[in-house]
């Protein structure tokens, strides 16, 4: 597959982000926090990770510290950027940038009431004008590559070239990445969660959208969670977004960031303690230990022990005073468990 930088970039960074277009995780609120991300970097090397969305006017107007919360070993990391107001999105993107993220993003895909009200999200899709100037403020504003995600259409629509030409207004005013959850949204009647079940996944859009423009990089997402469909998609796109499988079962993005980049696999109960120096100093810093550990509830998903494993960290990570001692508690009783079942 062709991608859009045929000479890898001689700056390191530079060349990570480019290479983390073939696999990410998708922005996803209340899941993809700095605690997460920081997870999801020990597990992925080489995934392009993104924030929760946050408001244009919530970067510049609120507590930038929490908001915008990140650590170095997070790059290639994207900030998503809600808004509609082309002067406030130019302003969050001059933040972002200098706050060190590597690329923003504009969302045109969330379907909330929320949202909606706020003319945002998903409703964009219905107003190509208003996304390419959006971009081209936000484009103008830093060296940050800027980029879109966005649904195939909302409610009825149905038309592959009225999606195509949405595409087309967003890249000419100059995203340089095409994200592709690759549904409609629906806007009356279905609830958030819905519109990620509901609405039929139409993949061969995403496809057909790189086949006719090979120089834009597109990234499809939508219900991909094995090794061999994210292959099987690569084989039409430049890349892989996962968001609730990669959630769900880490062990997953692991798996498949380390065959992408022909990596051996390591133990789960190793990654975990990596994150062990990132928790301890988290929450010295004033952190709860059940902030943080919420997002590995998953790392046994599927193996002998893995309901103990989550068990023993949600219960026990509620307690006054835990600390990192319960991740192991939570490790051994696992192990124990497992040897048990595999002795039966
Ligand atoms: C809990 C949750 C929160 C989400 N929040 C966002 C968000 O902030 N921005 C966004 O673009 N998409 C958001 N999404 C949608 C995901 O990014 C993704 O497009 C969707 O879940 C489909 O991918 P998947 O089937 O791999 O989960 C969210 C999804 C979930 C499950």
């Amino acid at each position: 597959m062709t991608t859009a930088t045929p000479t890898p970039p001689s700056d390191p960074r530079a060349a990570a982000y480019a290479a983390s277009v073939r696999l990410s995780v998708a922005p996803m609120m209340d899941w993809t926090d700095v605690h997460c991300r920081q997870f999801h970097r020990l597990l992925a090397p080489g995934a392009r990770l993104y924030t929760e969305m946050v408001h244009a006017r919530a970067v510049i107007h609120g507590d930038r510290s929490r908001l915008l919360a990140l650590t170095p070993e997070q790059a290639p990391l994207a900030l998503q950027l809600g808004g509609s107001e082309p002067a406030d999105l130019a302003e969050a993107t001059r933040i972002a940038a200098a706050h060190g993220f590597d690329e923003v993003n504009l969302n045109c895909g969330c379907p909330s009431d929320r949202v909606q009200a706020g003319r945002f999200g998903a409703c964009l899709m219905r107003e190509p004008a208003l996304v390419a100037d959006c971009v081209a403020a936000m484009a103008a504003a830093s060296d940050v590559p800027v980029t879109v995600k966005c649904r195939l259409g909302v409610d009825e629509d149905d038309d592959y070239d009225v999606f195509a030409a949405f595409v087309d207004g967003a890249v000419a005013a100059g995203a340089s990445m095409i994200v592709v959850h690759a549904r409609n949204a629906w806007l009356q009647g279905l609830s958030p969660k819905e519109n990620r079940d509901v609405p039929p996944l139409r993949y061969d859009w995403a496809h057909r959208l790189k086949r006719e423009r090979p120089g834009l990089p597109v990234v499809v997402n939508g219900g991909i969670a094995s090794l061999d469909a994210t292959l099987a998609h690569l084989r039409h796109v430049d890349g892989v977004m996962l968001g609730r499988a990669a959630y769900h079962d880490p062990y997953l993005l692991h798996a498949i960031d380390a065959t992408l980049r022909g990596a051996p696999l390591r133990p789960r109960g190793e990654l975990l303690r990596a994150l062990r120096p990132y928790a301890e100093a988290s929450m010295a810093e004033g952190a709860a230990l059940k902030h943080i550990v919420r997002h590995v509830l998953g790392l046994f998903h599927g193996q002998p022990g893995g309901r103990a494993f989550r068990q023993v960290l949600s219960e026990g990570a509620h307690r006054p005073g835990a600390d990192w001692g319960l991740v192991e508690e939570a490790l051994a009783v696992t192990e124990v468990r497992a040897r048990d079942r595999s002795a039966a």
